[in-house]
């Protein structure tokens, strides 16, 4: 916590990392506290990424997050891993302790279920099938928070169908792998839909999903946050589903990152999504 003789630090490790909002996200929580510290940004290249985990300690930093191309290599480099960083298979955030070890864990899951919960605070898993478009990183950590709060029944469908099978492999049932050929089909009777590719990302075309057999009681979400409002999020407000976009995913994994850093716990209010969103425009 604060002190007269401490300036916290934070930061997020990755490469390339100048697109990243964390910042933004991090900085304004130290001035609306009255904390002294910052959160930069830390341009680690793949091979430098062990040296700048040791670094972490010595330099006085509380912790950082881990972003891509790290988040799985982290996960051997920390000295402890809890058991939702193992499951998922990657660590999305470093903690410094007393001692300088460095424990990990892995904040996205709790990003994804906590936006949910404040934008559609009646939301259960286990309303019914939920389909998953992708099996990578944010997948994973989607499928695990699913999984974990009671879901029976999670469709993991995959451009690469190998990576889809190997999830379901792993995680056992309720999960099951679907070709991307069946992708249209398998909305039948979803009563969620969530998109953890990169497609619909700024740069990107928009993801390949035709929605007409979703039920239109679904709920839709979008991992994806650059834009906000992805061309999947507003074909589904169009035809009448409720949606959920990305960008309170990271805003939330930052309430457990600063519980763990600094000891006090950020309410993720409008004000801070707003001035995070103006980045984003
Ligand atoms: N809101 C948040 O806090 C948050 C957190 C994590 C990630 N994200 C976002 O989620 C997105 C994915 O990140 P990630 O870490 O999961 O990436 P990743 O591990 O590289 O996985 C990418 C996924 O996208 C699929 N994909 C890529 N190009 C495709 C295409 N042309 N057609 C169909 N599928 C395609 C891949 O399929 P294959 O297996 O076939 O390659 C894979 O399933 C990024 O936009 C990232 O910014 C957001």
């Amino acid at each position: 916590m604060s002190s007269p003789d401490r300036f916290l630090l934070a930061g997020v490790m990755g490469w390339p990392v100048m697109q990243s909002r964390s910042p933004t996200l991090h900085n304004y929580l130290f001035a609306r506290y009255g904390l002294a510290g910052t959160y930069v940004l830390l341009a680690i290249e793949p091979a430098g990424l062990e040296a700048a985990f040791r670094a972490l300690a010595p330099l006085g930093f509380s912790g950082c997050n881990v972003t891509i191309p790290h988040k799985e290599r982290a996960l051997a480099l920390v000295d402890t891993a809890d058991p939702v960083a193992q499951r998922i298979g990657a660590i999305s955030c470093v903690v410094v302790r007393p001692d300088g070890s460095l424990a990990g864990t892995n904040n996205d899951a709790f990003g994804f279920v906590h936006n949910i919960l404040q934008q559609q605070p009646d939301w259960r898993a286990d309303r019914g099938p939920i389909a998953v478009i992708g099996a990578g990183g944010g997948a994973r950590a989607v499928v695990y928070s699913m999984a974990d709060r009671g879901a029976r029944e999670i469709r993991v469908i995959n451009r690469t169908l190998a990576r889809a099978e190997a999830l379901a492999r792993e995680f056992g049932p309720p999960v099951t792998a679907v070709a991307w050929k069946e992708r249209h089909r398998a909305l039948e009777g979803a009563a969620m839909l969530v998109n953890t590719t990169s497609q619909g990302m700024v740069g990107q075309p928009p993801l390949d999903l035709a929605l007409d057999t979703l039920p239109q009681s679904a709920l839709v979400c979008d991992i994806v946050y650059v834009p906000v409002e992805t061309p999947l999020l507003a074909a589904a407000r169009r035809r009448g589903n409720r949606t959920v976009d990305g960008l309170g995913m990271l805003l939330h994994q930052a309430r457990p990152a600063w519980h763990a850093w600094f000891g006090l716990e950020p309410a993720i209010t409008p004000e801070l999504r707003a001035v995070v969103e103006a980045t984003l425009i």
